[in-house]
């Protein structure tokens, strides 16, 4: 990839990742007929829906975005017959691990070699302690589920402000004696609780506790699926540092206020983001970004923000390498276990791209150059991990010469079209 100078016009993202794996299992677990659009047809989500046909969902796929699920009711689904593969999804295997602890059949999860050494007892623990079987290999998969166990509803206090701990204790709650109570020490996403009570289900939040009552049904649901705000992120950098002067327009990004604490983090380093069109895709906002130009100044990113914008780091700190000054993210361990360690991916990079930092157990401490240019050219290794791949993307905007990346394969889990939209608005992408 070579440096380019500016990016403009007007991108739409896909789906959202996150809504398109929860919309197909509960429209599986429904009562009849539901309609999916905005379905993101990325690799993550397919693994979820063949995951759904081999537990005997039938699912109809009329465009890649646009999916018909034939619901199977809440006691409907059948066993596997073989290892379920969830591929890269982290989501897919906890969410999954939730619903199939509930089940009167066993199962097991498999996964990829990155997906294979990532932490499960943190769903395994609150649900064997509602009475599931279930067991991983010394915390990381495969996860191999007993069913036939009767389950009963827990107060949980989860020790991380994880979404796919809480929403795995929902699904398994769907099918407890009694309420299901999840207490977390900060806010993360509320798809989950968002989506079911669109399918009928009482889901009561106050503050941090969330309350689920065991329904007798789920009702198949219309579902429409908001543009991913994590697949918006990679285009809102690429305009805070190179948009031309009638900006980037980016629409149809998802504005859950779980999800966008990037918009404030970025704003407080004088990204100019303005807000256009604000409407709703179902039970979740929606609206249009116009991104200007702007000159960034580094900041203490406040803890608070972390869990509302826990997949955006690695592109916030590319703005933040872009940035005059000095930022520091802190309280971010969580980091280190997602598809790589993003610490320690992000660090590799900057150091093959000259720029300062200093890693720190839970974050980084960066010095941005400031407006101009940002990054030397070299390679760097995305460890196999999309969100690093496409943050360094968004970097060569403010490189000095070409920027390598390997191993980009996995950008198709979350961001399938990535190539082709980011050539559309100017970058210079090639890919061999
Ligand atoms: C997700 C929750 C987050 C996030 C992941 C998607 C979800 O993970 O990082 O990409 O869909 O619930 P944690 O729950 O581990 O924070």
């Amino acid at each position: 990839m070579h440096p380019a100078q500016q990016v403009s016009g007007t991108a739409t993202v896909p789906g959202d990742k996150s809504i398109s794996h929860r919309s197909l299992m509960l429209a599986g677990i429904a009562e009849g007929l539901s309609e999916i659009s905005g379905f993101l047809a990325s690799d993550d989500c397919h693994a979820t829906l063949r995951a759904m046909r081999a537990l005997g969902v039938t699912i109809d796929q009329s465009s890649p975005t646009q999916v018909t699920v034939h619901g199977a009711g809440l006691r409907g689904l059948k066993p596997g017959g073989h290892a379920l593969d969830m591929g890269n999804a982290g989501t897919a295997m906890r969410l999954f691990t939730g619903l199939l602890a509930a089940q009167n059949f066993d199962s097991q999860l498999i996964g990829d070699e990155s997906l294979m050494k990532r932490p499960m007892e943190r769903v395994a623990l609150p649900l064997r302690q509602m009475g599931a079987a279930v067991t991983t290999a010394q915390g990381t998969p495969p996860v191999n589920i007993r069913g036939g166990q009767s389950l009963r509803g827990i107060e949980y206090r989860m020790p991380v402000a994880s979404a796919q701990v809480k929403s795995a204790i929902l699904l398994a709650g769907l099918y407890a004696e009694g309420i299901s109570t999840v207490i977390a020490p900060a806010l993360s996403r509320d798809h989950t609780e968002r989506m079911l009570r669109s399918f009928g289900v009482r889901v009561d939040t106050e503050d941090l506790t969330v309350r689920l009552y065991p329904p007798q049904v789920l009702q198949a649901q219309q579902l429409q699926v908001p543009g991913d705000f994590s697949s918006a992120a990679f285009l809102i950098v690429a305009g805070l540092l190179a948009a031309s002067n009638a900006g980037l327009l980016i629409q149809n990004v998802g504005m859950n206020a779980t999800r966008s604490g990037l918009l404030e983090i970025l704003r407080s380093m004088g990204g100019n983001i303005e807000v256009q069109n604000r409407r709703s895709a179902g039970a979740e906002p929606v609206a249009d970004l116009l991104v200007s130009k702007s000159s960034l100044h580094g900041i203490v990113v406040p803890p608070a923000l972390v869990p509302l914008a826990i997949d955006e780091f690695p592109v916030l700190f590319v703005a933040a390498a872009a940035a005059s000054g000095e930022s520091l993210v802190s309280g971010a361990e969580e980091l280190r276990v997602k598809e790589s360690d993003r610490i320690a991916a992000m660090s590799e990079g900057f150091s093959a791209l000259g720029v300062a930092h200093t890693v720190l157990p839970d974050g980084m401490r960066i010095v941005g150059r400031g407006d101009g240019v940002a990054f030397f050219g070299g390679r760097v290794d995305s460890r196999g991990d999309h969100r690093i791949a496409m943050s360094f993307v968004v970097a060569s905007l403010r490189a000095a010469g070409s920027i390598t990346i390997r191993d980009v394969t996995n950008v198709a889990t979350s961001f399938p079209d990535f190539g082709p939209l980011v050539r559309s608005i100017g970058i210079d992408l090639n890919e061999t």
